[in-house]
């Protein structure tokens, strides 16, 4: 039986079920946690830790950690702020991630989190990593420059019979995501259109079809990314 509980978000009283996941507790609350490897419905990876936030003083994953009675969570504060800001800075030094050539851009979480946080210059020293550009299969180019290792579509995008079509390959700077091009030589379009959805940066884009979008209708041209869930207090 569910058990409803009370506690805090940045001084706001919240109440929900026991054993919710803390990020979409405070999403229904009209809270916007950022996300880029969280997707509603799916096991959490707990992979980018861009929803860190202070639960009782630790800083800790709010997409992995269930609500529970009386605690205290900070998310809006300038220390969170900031280190949300260096992971951003992170992801975008450790891949190559060039905007304007991209057709994902003004739908990319990672870029639209880079406009929130007032990304200007990062911190940290560009890697400038080589990694290959994967086009040989029929629905989708796989560019893994600007892979952010989120596992999306590891955990998401599996054929009929179970079979993821990702996989990561490597370890430490020489991780990168792969594509078994044998399976995806079949795969379908309805795969190929919702692996370049979920993706949340410009990594999985499909073939045939470019820039269906137009500028100026694009998810962040007019709205900054988590405005839809701030909104909801409105
Ligand atoms: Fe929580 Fe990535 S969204 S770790």
């Amino acid at each position: 039986m569910s058990e409803k509980i009370k506690f805090t978000i940045d001084g706001k009283e919240i109440e929900a079920e026991k054993g919710q996941l803390l990020v979409e507790v405070a999403a229904e609350n009209g809270i916007y946690i950022p996300v880029l490897c969280h997707w509603k419905g799916v096991h959490p990876a707990g992979s980018c830790r861009i929803c860190t936030v202070k639960i009782n003083g630790r800083f800790m994953a709010s997409c992995t950690t269930p609500v529970d009675a009386n605690m205290v969570v900070e998310s809006n504060t300038p220390e969170i702020q900031d280190l949300r800001k260096a992971i951003i800075e992170m992801l975008f030094v450790e891949g190559n991630h060039f905007c304007p050539s991209c057709e994902k851009s003004g739908d990319c979480d990672l870029q639209g989190l880079g406009y929130r946080y007032q990304m200007m210059v990062p911190r940290f020293p560009y890697a400038f990593e080589r990694r290959e550009l994967e086009a040989s299969t029929p629905k989708i180019f796989l560019e893994k420059n600007r892979c952010i290792f989120c596992k999306r579509c590891v955990r998401m995008i599996k054929d009929e019979e179970g079979r993821s079509y990702f996989a990561f390959k490597g370890r430490g700077k020489h991780l990168e995501i792969n594509l078994d091009t044998k399976l995806a030589e079949h795969m379908s379009e309805e795969n190929a259109r919702l692996a370049m959805k979920i993706c949340p940066v410009g990594a999985i884009l499909r073939k045939e079809v470019g820039f269906e979008t137009p500028i100026g209708k694009r998810k962040y041209d007019h709205v900054p990314i988590g405005s839809e869930i701030e909104n909801l207090q409105n």
